[in-house]
């Protein structure tokens, strides 16, 4: 019985903040249900969370808008992320994407089922892939519509140059199976697979290394989910018995407790335990995602922080009801950021998550210092 049960976020490097929340939401659209700042570093950028209508892990895609920076994609890298959409709903996407201006390939077929990948205006390439077992609920908008809306990821494809040691990896440290092979692409999948439970690897023998920094354009890493902080803690001490010994420590993601592995083939994979209450922890779970929330240890500092930060309007259709008129940056209520930071002193558990509490910031996410 493996430690990970499917997928639980997806983190890229965008460009501006309010060109990718625009295209996540009214033309891919997806619902924002949290936006954060980057918790590292000496720069503010926003931390940008999207999801579908039930904000549930395994459909969470996390952007951190990032125009400082330019990434190289590559080889060693997420090269793209599926979503699983309804069977006969791809006419709709191409036309939809066409309309926006949005570059796809038009319709490909991978392991029998049809797919169009499409790029985000960062470069960052997307995918919706027919699959009809998958009944999660997407979040629907005017031009999105019930019946061809995400439903969540399906699963990411990974650029490798060499499949072998990706594979020991995903198989011996994550507990995946190998379920398929089609010209370049290996399938691995976990617990039940299909939807969320799916990791593609794709070989590109010849292709140069992708960047690995924080940087416009390309995918940062992938994670997925265990059930607790102890599972969290097994998990470590699985990729330290494998000799994976750089794991780093738990860390604090507020929303949820995690720990990276940079895998053989390149690619920074996450384990991620929720937190109780997850997303709500910090705002109600009506309105996640129309103010701008820090981590209570940087709340005393919002207002250094927000001049930063390139102001951003959140789209009305992503209002709760009776909302709709929330000032752009709003702070959180003081009440819930007391609460949020009760509930951080004590990660479930008892596995001691770390967290940075303290930075020196020197410029914003369009800085060129
Ligand atoms: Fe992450």
């Amino acid at each position: 019985m493996s430690l990970v049960k499917r997928l639980h976020h997806i983190t890229v490097c965008v460009g501006g903040a309010q060109e990718d929340i625009d295209f996540q939401t009214e033309v891919f659209g997806q619902r924002l249900i949290k936006q954060t700042v980057l918790f590292d570093g000496r720069y503010a950028h926003y931390h940008l969370y999207y999801a579908n209508a039930n904000a549930e892990p395994g459909s969470v895609y996390t952007t951190f808008p990032y125009n400082r920076v330019q990434g190289r994609p590559g080889s060693g890298q997420i090269q793209s992320t599926a979503y699983a959409v309804p069977k006969g709903s791809l006419k709709f996407w191409t036309e939809h994407l066409s309309r926006h201006k949005a570059k796809h390939e038009g319709i490909q077929e991978r392991f029998g089922q049809k797919f169009v990948r499409f790029s985000h205006p960062s470069g960052i390439q997307l995918e919706v892939l027919e699959d009809d077992s998958d009944k999660r609920k997407g979040w629907t908008t005017k031009d999105v519509t019930g019946d061809v809306a995400t439903r969540g990821f399906h699963g990411p494809v990974l650029s490798v140059r060499e499949i072998p040691e990706t594979e020991r990896f995903f198989v011996d440290a994550l507990g995946f199976r190998k379920t398929g092979e089609e010209g370049p692409y290996h399938r691995f999948e976990i617990g039940e697979g299909g939807a969320a439970r799916t990791v593609t690897l794709l070989h590109e023998p010849d292709r140069p290394s992708g960047s690995w920094i924080f940087g416009a354009g390309t995918a940062h890493h992938l994670a997925l989910e265990v059930e607790s902080d102890e599972k969290l803690a097994e998990q470590k001490a699985l990729y330290d018995e494998l000799g994976y010994t750089d794991a780093s420590e738990i860390k604090d993601r507020m929303y949820f407790h995690s720990v990276y592995c940079r895998c053989p083939g390149g690619i920074l994979v996450e384990c991620a335990a929720n937190v109780p209450k997850g997303f709500a922890i910090d705002e109600p779970a009506d309105q996640l995602g129309t103010s701008l929330l820090l981590p209570p240890w940087f709340e005393a500092r919002r207002q250094e922080v927000e001049a930063m930060l390139e102001p951003i309007k959140v789209p009305e259709g992503n209002m709760p009801a009776g909302a709709r008129k929330v000032p752009v940056n709003a702070p959180a209520p003081a009440p819930a950021a007391a609460k949020a930071a009760s509930a951080a002193e004590q990660p479930a558990g008892g596995a001691a998550a770390s967290r940075r509490t303290s930075a020196v910031f020197i410029g914003g996410d369009t800085s060129k210092k």
